[in-house]
């Protein structure tokens, strides 16, 4: 194998530059070429590449986002038409065709659920694929932890810390809108990490009054603030995930977001305590990634990579209990859900005293 292509797909999180560093070192010491696709699926619909050697390389694994680009709205087999507005094509053989005309042999895709359910299907349209699971969501079934998760832990607890010492000088309840689609680890991890009395995630609907009834009791215990962490696809018991915008052209095309706004008023009108809400977004995932996420990075790429030049191709690596994994890529794409009644932070939690939402 002579000649191999990488590519960085859906949304970023920190580590991905970790992952490309990998795979162009390893390359380079096989005397192997590496091909960079350029901004996610785009640049494999439209033919877009780089050369990727171990000068453009240098130091980035240390640097957040992707040095690659990403985009997490097209999908290669229903990209927007350049000649037709508002109607799709299916690209995958067309970028399969031209990869292989540029001399690419196999390519190593980096991306969330959705992206590595497209590169299953550019691997079933003859480029041999290997996927690399990275979300900030840490809901991918192909490894636990994904790329990106323990540094977003880490920014949503220096966010929280930084809230808790206004909170405190003003007594005042703070909700945290924390990311992670529909999927509660970062929410839980982030929460309790930084101490937060009240977590509210995706997987438990939470009861608004004992909610209420539990930040009243907390004040009145006297501590001088309360913390929630809410996850932005919670939801009340019964009732509706908060969604912010709908991207039409996306494969996940549903974004949440208001959920904290709408509980911090609703905590301010049931307990008469002032609240403020305040949602982190794009920070969680913004930023150098952590020792954790580099070296986890470095290993994810790697390993890929000697499965490529061994001929392996059709799965998706990760690590499991701390060992690297590998797995046929899933024919149906499923968020992995906290199990909430087996999950042991959950336990320490609950035995900690922290509220979940329902009594
Ligand atoms: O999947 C990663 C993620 O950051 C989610 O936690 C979040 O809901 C979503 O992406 C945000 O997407 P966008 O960058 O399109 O706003």
């Amino acid at each position: 194998m002579k000649k191999i292509a990488v590519m960085t797909a859906g949304g970023d999180c920190p580590g991905l530059n970790s992952v490309i560093r990998a795979v162009v070192l390893s390359a380079a010491a096989k005397s192997m070429e590496v091909v960079g696709v350029l901004d996610g699926f785009i640049g494999f619909c439209e033919g877009k590449y780089m050369k990727l050697d171990k000068k453009t390389v240098e130091d980035i694994e240390s640097l957040g986002g992707t040095m690659l680009g990403s985009s997490n709205k097209e999908a290669p087999f229903r990209y927007p038409s350049k000649t037709s507005p508002g109607e799709y094509e299916d690209k995958v053989e067309w970028g399969v065709k031209n990869l292989k005309k540029n001399g690419v042999e196999a390519l190593m895709v980096i991306g969330g659920d959705g992206s590595l359910d497209s590169a299953r299907m550019i691997d079933e349209a003859g480029m041999p694929t290997v996927g690399v699971p990275k979300t900030i969501d840490n809901d991918m079934v192909a490894s636990d932890p994904t790329i990106g998760f323990s540094t977003a832990v880490e920014n949503v607890v220096e966010a929280i810390g930084k809230l808790k010492t206004t909170a405190y000088s003003h007594r005042r309840v703070m909700v945290v809108e924390i990311m992670g689609r529909t999927s509660g680890y970062l929410t839980l991890h982030g929460g309790f990490s930084a101490g937060a009395d009240v977590i509210l995630l995706p997987e438990i609907e939470y009861d608004l009054s004992a909610v209420a009834e539990k930040v009243k009791a907390i004040m009145k215990g006297g501590k001088r603030y309360v913390v929630v962490a809410v996850s932005e696809a919670a939801k009340e018991v019964g009732g509706e995930e908060v969604v912010s915008r709908i991207v039409a052209d996306s494969f996940e095309s549903k974004r949440y977001g208001g959920v904290g706004a709408k509980l911090a008023h609703e905590l301010e009108v049931l307990t008469g305590h002032e609240a403020r809400a305040t949602v982190l977004g794009h920070t969680q995932r913004g930023g150098a990634p952590n020792a954790f996420d580099i070296m986890l990075g470095a290993k994810l790429g790697s390993y890929a990579f000697d499965l490529v030049v061994s001929g392996e191709s059709g799965v998706i690596v990760g690590v499991e209990a701390g060992r690297l994994t590998k797995m046929k890529y899933p024919k149906t794409r499923e968020a992995r859900l906290l199990d909430v009644g087996k999950d042991d932070l959950m336990r320490t939690a609950r035995d900690m005293g922290v509220f979940f939402g329902v009594s």
